[in-house]
């Protein structure tokens, strides 16, 4: 597939990059600023822009065939589905949070909702644009990032409250799970828990 990833040197992104291009897939990694982009793989396309610009979003969807969006919020949500209707380019996997929607572990949750209400906020009302939106969306709901190594595996909830793994979830891991998404049309339409492995 030809795959736009927006956010693609942000620390999740480079991991969907690589893998993608492991995979076989056609990349353009686009980000605000070319530096960030001198050391991902040479075999990569590259489109330099803000995801806010709808004039560079334009032009980055040209021709691909879906996009994952590596990083999630309103203004990229609402610049992405104006820019892929008019191109007619349907697939879309954006980045959200698990803390958007649940209500389990109530003291994490409270406590996440108190430092990052706007986080949330601007993710949830990405959330409703993309399910109005027309497009062939799949939000993936990621839960605590780190750094870690991979496992090679997740677990997948379509649960608001995805409690059936682990709340700390590699992002090299979360790329994987963003790549199995955009390749799988059964997914279209539906909003993922991604936890780690138990
Ligand atoms: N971090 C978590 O624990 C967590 C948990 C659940 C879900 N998520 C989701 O996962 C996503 C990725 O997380 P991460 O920690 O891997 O992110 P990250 O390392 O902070 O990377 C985000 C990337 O997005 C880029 N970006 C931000 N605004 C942009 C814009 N307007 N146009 C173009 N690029 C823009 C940033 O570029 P600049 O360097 O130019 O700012 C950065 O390279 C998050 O956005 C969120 O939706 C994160």
């Amino acid at each position: 597939m030809k795959i736009l990833v927006i956010g693609a040197a942000g620390r999740t992104g480079r991991h969907v990059v690589a893998q993608g291009i492991e995979r076989g897939h056609e990349i353009t990694a686009s980000a605000r600023h070319p530096d960030q982009l001198r050391d991902l793989p040479g075999a990569v396309g590259v489109h330099h822009g803000d995801a806010h610009d709808l004039d560079a979003v334009r032009k980055a969807v040209q021709g691909q065939d879906a996009v994952i969006a590596a990083v999630g919020g309103s203004l990229i949500a609402s610049t992405l589905i104006t820019a892929m209707r008019e191109s007619g380019v349907t697939r879309l996997v954006m980045t959200s949070s698990r803390s958007v929607p649940a209500t389990r572990p109530r003291l994490a949750v409270t406590l996440a909702w108190l430092f990052l209400r706007a986080v949330y906020v601007d993710l949830a009302r990405a959330e409703g644009m993309l399910q109005v939106s027309g497009l062939d969306w799949t939000i993936a709901r990621g839960t605590m990032l780190n750094d870690k190594p991979p496992a090679g595996r997740v677990h997948i909830d379509f649960e608001a409250d995805a409690t059936g793994g682990a709340m700390q979830l590699s992002r090299a891991d979360y790329a994987m799970a963003l790549l199995d998404t955009v390749e799988d049309p059964d997914l279209i339409g539906k909003a993922l828990g991604i936890c780690g492995p138990r």
